[in-house]
């Protein structure tokens, strides 16, 4: 009998503006996988439901996103380092029977600033904006990539310290108040706000502030050109922008659901801009 088709998913609340199946979709047709990627809508109270039924439906796996990472942290069976550091999951995967629960955005955040800023975790202390889900899982892979000085700054200064306490040593937390002074000595500022956002147009902070080896990211891809990376850029700093976070977060799941790893291409990158450029 031959193989079943491999079959992943990406489930949210609301999905329907998830790029997941467009890019895993390329890969399955790049690498000809007998395989598909299907974006699936679940509310929050059917999420416990859908892990649950997940093996039985004939699925390898899949991805997670908002608002369900937290509840797959809590659901699967077990979870791997970064999932653990984090507190969220969005990567699921079957091995030999129990569900596993990874989380590959640090991952992407870190293989996306290789690509664009090679060289950026040796430049200096890195700044944080923002203390969400998106900014754990960035000082997640700050502290991986060997950064001893790594400042949070929120609007909300308890939620700084929340994750102060939970990343320990060189992690630090500061009022939006003192930015000004946390750049000008700073190697990396990266906005996980969703200030800069289309329809939430601000400047985060302000970039000229920065020495001028540092390297600006914003983890929002809609705009692609954030104000913040416009600024950057203007300021002669090197912006990156956060669609390769989103692309390199995909590989290791399709590795693992289909067993080739993928590659984060120009060609694949275009096709996506292009679908922001039709559908922001
Ligand atoms: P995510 O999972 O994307 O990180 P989140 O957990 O809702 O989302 O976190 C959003 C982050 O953006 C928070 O740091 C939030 O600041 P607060 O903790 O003070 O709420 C920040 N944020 C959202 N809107 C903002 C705004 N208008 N100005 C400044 N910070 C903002």
């Amino acid at each position: 009998m031959a193989e079943a088709m491999r079959k992943a998913f990406v489930t949210g609340h609301p999905i329907k503006h998830s790029r997941s199946p467009m890019i895993h979709g390329h890969w399955l047709a790049e690498h000809g996988v007998d395989g598909s990627y299907q974006a699936i809508d679940v509310a929050p109270r059917d999420f416990a439901e859908f892990l649950a039924s997940m093996q039985a439906n004939g699925y390898r796996g899949g991805n997670v996103t908002i608002p369900h990472k937290e509840a797959a942290f809590a659901g699967v069976a077990r979870r791997d380092h970064a999932a653990d550091e984090i507190g969220a999951v969005n990567t699921l995967w079957l091995e030999e029977g129990t569900l596993w629960g990874g989380n590959t955005d640090g991952h992407g955040f870190a293989a996306n600033l290789d690509d664009y800023a090679p060289g950026w975790a040796s430049r200096g202390p890195a700044v944080v904006l923002g203390a969400g889900g998106a900014s754990r899982a960035v000082i997640h892979a700050l502290k991986t990539r060997g950064l001893k000085d790594i400042r949070i700054v929120n609007r909300t200064l308890a939620r700084a310290i929340e994750l102060r306490d939970r990343f320990g040593a060189g992690v630090s937390a500061h009022e939006v108040a003192a930015t000004a002074e946390l750049l000008g000595d700073a190697g990396l500022l990266v906005n996980t706000t969703a200030l800069g956002m289309q329809g939430n147009e601000g400047l985060p902070a302000d970039p000229t502030l920065l020495p001028d080896h540092a390297v600006v990211n914003d983890i929002v891809y809609v705009p692609l050109e954030t104000p913040l990376l416009a600024a950057a850029r203007a300021r002669g700093l090197k912006p990156v922008d956060g669609l390769g976070m989103l692309l390199n977060q995909a590989v290791p799941g399709f590795e693992r659901w289909f067993g080739v790893r993928p590659k984060v291409t120009a060609e694949l990158r275009a096709i996506i801009v292009a679908d922001l450029v039709r559908k922001p």
